[in-house]
């Protein structure tokens, strides 16, 4: 199946860079969400991280201009999704709403468009279950920032085909990105591994055994990591890995607890860089 149009559900920190690296590989994208300021915020982004590779040299105006000229933003979840060849659904991390949004979708794309969910550690399987294609459907876990990291992680469902499976593996290639696939589990392969530690560095911290900036600057100088994880978390969002962790907790066990320092830095709205205050404060 030759993808042509893609459809992008969700403007936000991973939506707009799902959308940048698809228009950028030369599909034409409509980028939805349900504000007008989530559409705006997500094309400034856009268009910011392809102004700075003009002006450092890496690209060329006109092929800024033509990559934004394959995006179409829009609040109009049937002007988006009709006639998509692929869905990438990147939706808040909350099964219900996502389950809602494949329900409207069913009645607006046709048969052949697959499903790919963007999800941090939700059940593939439980999302494609109450869809009429659940052979489409397959998990596409993109990395912050979406230009910048070069992984695909691809979880395959229960039903995924082996079809779906080839088709999603291609798309990843041709957007940029080195793929690999893992088999369904909760936060699947990466975030299992990454964010018990970013929980790990929120107890640590609470515990007094170091300030903030020297639990970050171990990771950084120690372990050679490019963040520390408290300014990680930061980056991600305090909220999504709160998500994570919670999920990891119901499905397997104590192991995986959140740390309250975490939650309470989500009670209070620290969210991190896109709040403008997290474990730290980011002013403009
Ligand atoms: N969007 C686009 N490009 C960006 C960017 C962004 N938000 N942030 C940085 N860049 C680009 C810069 O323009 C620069 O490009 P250049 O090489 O062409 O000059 C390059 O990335 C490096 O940026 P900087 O020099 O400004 O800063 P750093 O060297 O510190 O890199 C970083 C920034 C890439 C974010 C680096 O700190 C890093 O790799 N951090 C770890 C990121 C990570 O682990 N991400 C995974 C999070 S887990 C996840 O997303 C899964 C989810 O489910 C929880």
């Amino acid at each position: 199946m030759e993808i042509k149009k893609i459809c992008v559900l969700g403007a936000g920190l991973m939506g707009n860079g799902i959308t940048q690296v698809c228009a950028q590989a030369g599909y034409q994208v409509a980028m939805r969400d349900i504000e007008q300021r989530f559409i705006d915020g997500g094309m400034k982004t856009i268009t910011k991280n392809l102004t700075r590779d003009v002006e450092k040299g890496k690209r060329s105006q006109e092929d800024m201009d033509a990559i934004l000229g394959r995006i179409k933003p829009t609040l109009d979840m049937k002007e988006a999704a009709a006639g998509a060849d692929v869905v990438v659904e990147v939706v808040i991390e909350v099964m219900d709403v996502k389950k809602q949004v494949y329900k409207e979708l069913e009645a607006i794309v046709p048969a052949h468009c697959l499903f790919f969910t963007n999800t941090s550690g939700l059940s593939i399987t439980e999302m494609a279950a109450i869809t009429t294609r659940p052979g489409k459907f397959i998990g596409t876990h993109f990395f912050n920032p979406v230009p910048v990291m070069r992984l695909l992680e691809i979880i395959r469902g229960y039903e995924t085909s082996d079809e779906t499976l080839e088709i999603a593996k291609a798309w990843g290639k041709k957007i940029g990105k080195e793929v690999i696939v893992v088999r369904e589990a909760p936060a699947f392969a990466v975030n299992r591994i990454l964010c018990t530690m970013l929980n790990e560095a929120f107890f640590a911290l609470d515990e007094g055994i170091a300030s903030a900036e020297d639990i970050d600057k171990g990771m950084v100088l120690g372990c050679n990591h490019p963040i520390g994880p408290l300014a990680l978390s930061d980056l991600v969002g305090n909220e999504t890995l709160l998500r994570v962790m919670e999920g990891l907790h119901r499905e397997l066990g104590d192991k995986y607890r959140p740390a309250p320092l975490l939650k309470k830095l989500v009670r209070a709205g620290r969210y991190g860089r896109k709040t403008g205050k997290g474990v730290y404060e980011y002013t403009k």
